[in-house]
């Protein structure tokens, strides 16, 4: 890994480092600064609403390619060397994002999210050069390839109550689905809503040290019996 990193111009490789402001208290008070600015900006008190901050850093030879995908926090995502192109779409036209779509991402399907060609007209594209950044808001589907040269890029992942309610939703639906009921999708009523994501909050984690634990410790604890179960068969 260390050569890739080394020479990530002719490596054709990419480092993902997940969380580096746990193992760095400089990243760490970046972090908070970030935060601060962020909820100046936005004029939304964040730490209220945040379960989860952190960062990461992607580190790409040049023509590197993300497939298109979609991911549940809100990102940030700010170029620090080289160049990026960024493919984004709406999350919010079910034209691009189905239902289905997100539910099954949110029970595991990781590319639940899938490219159709007739999308291209609907998105938007952004250049990434130092000092530029770009906001992914939670759920967006995306891809990214880096330019002619070696990319630096930091990510401000921010997991926050309103979106991880959504997706626990989106998972008791799903079960829901598989029982044979056919339950509405989240944001129609704010009760059922508040309802539904109960079992998965109680059943999560309360110190997730990752977006997956805030999303799916719930999840794979219900399912934990039923492995088991299907382990001893
Ligand atoms: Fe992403």
């Amino acid at each position: 890994m260390a050569a890739a990193f080394l020479d990530l111009e002719s490596s054709n490789s990419w480092v993902k480092l997940n969380n580096v402001a746990d193992l760095d208290a400089d990243y760490a008070a970046l972090l908070d600064e970030c935060v601060d600015e962020i909820s100046n900006l936005s004029g939304r008190d964040l730490r209220r609403h945040l379960t989860l901050a952190q960062f990461t850093v992607f580190c790409s030879s040049p023509g590197s390619v993300t497939p298109y995908h979609i991911d549940h926090e809100t990102n940030f995502l700010c170029q620090i060397a080289g160049e990026k192109e960024v493919c984004l779409w709406d999350p919010r036209d079910r034209g691009i994002l189905s239902e289905r779509e997100i539910e099954r991402f949110y029970t595991g399907e990781i590319n639940a999210a899938r490219y159709r060609e007739d999308l291209e007209p609907k998105a938007r594209r952004f250049d990434l050069r130092p000092g530029l950044g770009v906001h992914q808001p939670p759920n967006a589907p995306h891809w990214v390839r880096t330019g002619a040269s070696a990319s630096i890029t930091v990510s401000v992942n921010l997991s926050h109550k309103d979106i991880d309610r959504r997706a626990h939703v989106y998972q008791v639906n799903h079960l829901l689905r598989k029982a044979g009921l056919s339950p509405r999708p989240p944001g129609q009523s704010a009760w059922v809503d508040g309802v539904k994501s109960l079992p998965m909050s109680w059943l999560g984690t309360s110190k997730p040290r990752s977006a997956d634990d805030v999303v799916f410790s719930g999840l794979e604890r219900l399912r934990a019996p039923w492995y088991w179960l299907r382990g001893v068969k």
